[in-house]
C-alpha cells in the first residue's frame, strides 16, 4: 500500500487566487486542471481505503478526507462547469453533445458518491465498511476515468476559444466560489 497518498489530506497543486488582466484570462483552466490532479488523487486514496486489509487509524484518517474532499471541495468544481463554463461554452456551438454527456456523468458520480459516503462514514468511525466497497469504488475510479478524459480532450480546450474578458469573467465566479470558504487558497474543487 502506497502510505504517501494515504496520507495526503488535502495535497495538490496550489492555484493563486488574486491574478489580474491576462493573468485573469489563463487562470481558469490552470485552476480546472489543477482540480483534476486533485479528483485524481482522492479516487486514488479511495481505491487504496477500498484494498486496505484493516481499519487502521491511517485509514480511517484516509476515508475522513476522502469524504470532506468529494463532498466540501469537488462541488465548488462541478458548479464551475456547470454555472460558469457551460453556458458560455454552449454558445460556441459545436460541443452540445460533450458538454450534455458531462453534466450527466456528474449526477452519476453524485450517485456513486452517495452510496460510497454511507461507507467512507462507518470507516472514519472505525468499523469495517463492508464487501460492496472495493467493487462502487472501481466504478467509481472508472466513471472519473471517462470523465476526466472529455472535459480534457473536448471540452477545456473550447475555453481558449472564448473571449478573453469572458475567461476573467469565468475567473471571477471561481474565485467567488472560493471565497465564501477559503480565504487566499484555490483548493476549493
Ligand atoms: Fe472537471
Ligand atoms: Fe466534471
Amino acid at each position: 500500500m502506497d502510505h504517501r497518498i494515504l496520507s495526503i489530506a488535502g495535497g495538490g497543486t496550489a492555484v493563486r487566487l488574486h491574478p489580474t488582466g491576462k493573468g485573469a484570462a489563463d487562470a481558469p483552466l490552470a485552476l480546472l486542471r489543477a482540480c483534476h490532479e486533485r479528483i485524481r488523487l482522492f479516487t486514488s486514496m479511495a481505491v487504496q481505503i477500498a484494498g486496505a486489509a484493516a481499519v487502521t487509524e491511517q485509514v480511517s484518517q484516509a476515508a475522513v478526507a476522502a469524504k470532506r474532499y468529494f463532498f466540501e471541495a469537488l462541488p465548488k468544481h462541478v458548479a464551475d462547469e456547470e454555472e460558469s463554463l457551460q453556458p458560455r461554452l454552449a454558445l460556441l456551438g459545436s460541443l452540445a453533445s460533450p458538454l450534455s454527456e458531462v453534466v450527466r456523468q456528474h449526477r452519476e458520480l453524485e450517485d456513486v458518491l452517495d452510496r460510497l459516503e454511507v461507507f467512507w462514514r462507518r470507516i472514519a468511525s472505525g468499523e469495517s465498511p463492508g464487501a460492496p466497497l472495493p467493487a462502487l469504488t472501481g466504478r467509481m475510479a472508472q466513471l472519473w476515468d471517462a470523465h476526466l478524459a472529455i472535459e480534457e480532450q473536448d471540452v477545456f480546450p473550447a475555453v481558449q476559444r472564448l473571449d478573453p474578458d469572458e475567461r476573467g469573467a469565468i475567473w471571477q465566479e471561481m474565485r467567488a466560489r472560493r471565497a465564501r470558504t477559503e480565504v487566499a487558497s484555490a483548493k476549493g474543487g
